[in-house]
């Protein structure tokens, strides 16, 4: 204030101030004072003359908008934190979404292709088991036609041919008969490591980590077998210079369900190989039916399309990783076994058997496709059977309402009208202890069908009929309602 009243009376300047007043009361306020100087006719400054106004709550207004701008600003910035965060959870939604619809997309896919090939395939090898079984029964006809039995020999290597490959093609539309089971991962992948080590070469390592405290799964073991060959094999092709393969089990408990797996524990095996490694359009195709990479004649594309096949069937997934030059990590989930102890499915208590005939039997076969009723019967026949044909379930139950006598039924399963399943509960209210044998390329005997029967894979050889015949027939026995 001093200072302000100096230079006004050194400059002439006017005088204006604002300064800040502590009261007696403690309270704080503002001052405000404006005046002019008056000088005498000699020049001298002789007074100020001006106002002095109490401005506290302009001031305190003012600080109050200044502090406000200032907040602003930071809440401005803080909203804007808050928007970017959100608009990047919806994006991470969004693509979320977007990949969750593209496995959904594939999934469908693979089962259109599925079902597709399941059709072609169990058609095939019902015209297969056909080709088969009449080519065998030639074969006794002709007797020492060392030319003849040549042809035959090279027809039955072609037919059988095609009945491996429409195996694999039941396999990855999960048609395929399964022997489900409790399977010991660990002592599964040991067992196969010697097979494995000679089946990629010495240029490969092979090194497996198998810890000893898995539990069991439920699973077909020779069907998991194959499926670790096969990804050996696969690994083994993309190192042509070497390299290692790892072999891995682990247990892995999911406590939600993603969009291939319901929640649960699974023993996980996994194949991981230093290899080539796939492209992004290559993973992506990988596990189609006849998608390979491999020269003609190299690969039939079916390897993973089985293995593939074969986990959704036990309920499981098949994953794989890959990348170009980075080598690829195949992943077969397998769902824990929920059993206590090992149920045996059909459980069949069967002595050792010969392959011989146990005396003539009478046998009622159903089949809907003519031409397998027809070689199955000469089979059946050619074994020393007496042997009663149907086409249908009515038609295999009228035979029992006339009155008709039989020691065994051998039926087709998927049959139109009655399934060979309806067929045998049927007949068990009429015949309780009658042998039932179903024969079925297909392995979905369903859940709701509670019989104990016997099965039999199609196609099969006279030999096999012969055994499944006699297992049955052996162990025939009174039978639970
Ligand atoms: N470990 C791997 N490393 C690199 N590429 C792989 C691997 N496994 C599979 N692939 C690719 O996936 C394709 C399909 O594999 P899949 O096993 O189904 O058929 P394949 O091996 O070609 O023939 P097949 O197994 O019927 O003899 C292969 O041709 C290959 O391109
Ligand atoms: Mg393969």
């Amino acid at each position: 204030m001093q200072a302000a009243v100096k230079a006004t009376i050194e400059t002439g300047a006017d005088y204006s101030i604002e300064y800040r007043t502590f009261w007696k009361d403690g309270s704080t306020h503002w001052a405000e004072v404006r005046a002019q100087l008056y000088k005498d006719r000699f020049g001298k400054a002789t007074k100020l003359v001006g106002v002095s106004a109490d401005v506290t709550s302009r001031v305190e207004a003012e600080e109050y908008q200044r502090q406000l701008n200032e907040t602003l600003e930071e809440r401005v910035a803080e909203r804007t934190r808050e928007l970017e965060q959100a608009h990047a959870a919806v994006m991470a939604e969004i693509n979320q979404r977007e990949r969750a619809e593209e496995q959904l997309r594939h999934a469908q896919k693979m089962d259109a292709i599925g079902q597709l090939t399941g059709g072609v395939a169990h058609d095939f090898n019902n015209l297969l088991m056909a080709v088969l079984g009449n080519l065998e029964l030639l074969r006794k006809y002709v007797g020492e036609d060392a030319k003849a039995l040549r042809l035959i020999d090279g027809a039955q290597q072609g037919a059988q041919r095609g009945a491996s490959l429409t195996q694999r093609l039941l396999a990855f539309s999960r048609k395929q008969d399964l022997r489900i089971d409790d399977v010991d991962m660990r002592a599964l992948v040991l067992g196969m490591e010697d097979l494995l080590r000679r089946s990629v070469g010495s240029t490969i390592v092979i090194r497996t980590v198998a810890p000893d405290n898995l539990p069991l799964v439920s699973a077909d073991a020779n069907q998991v077998e194959l499926a670790l060959l096969n990804l050996a094999v696969n690994a083994r092709d993309a190192m042509p210079e070497g390299g290692t393969i790892q072999i891995e089990l682990r247990q892995t408990d999911l406590t939600s369900s993603t969009v291939e797996l319901s929640p649960g524990g699974y023993v996980v095996l996994s194949v991981a190989d230093d290899g080539n490694g796939m492209s992004e359009e290559t993973l992506k195709k990988a596990v189609e039916p006849f998608f390979s990479t491999k020269e003609l004649g190299k690969g039939t594309g079916l390897g993973l399309s089985m293995i593939h096949g074969l986990a959704l069937q036990l309920r499981g997934h098949l994953n794989l990783a890959s990348s170009l030059g980075e080598g690829t990590t195949a992943e077969l989930w397998i769902p824990v076994s929920t059993s206590v102890m090992a149920e045996q499915v059909f459980p069949i208590s069967a002595p050792p058997t010969t392959g011989k005939p146990s005396g003539p039997k009478r046998i009622l076969l159903v089949d809907d496709d003519f031409l397998i009723a027809m070689s199955s019967a000469d089979m059946l026949m050619d074994l020393g059977h007496d042997v009663v044909e149907a086409h249908s379930g009515a038609e295999a139950l009228k035979l029992f309402g006339e009155g008709r006598d039989f020691d065994l039924l051998i039926t087709d399963y998927s049959m139109p009208g009655m399934t060979g399943g309806e067929l045998a509960k049927a007949v068990r209210t009429i015949a309780p202890n009658l042998p039932i044998l179903i024969a079925s390329g297909y392995s979905e005997l369903p859940p709701g069908l509670e019989l104990e029967v016997a099965r039999l894979g199609k196609p099969y050889s006279q030999d096999q009929l012969a055994q499944e015949i006699n297992k049955v027939l052996a162990s025939s026995r009174p039978i639970k309602p």
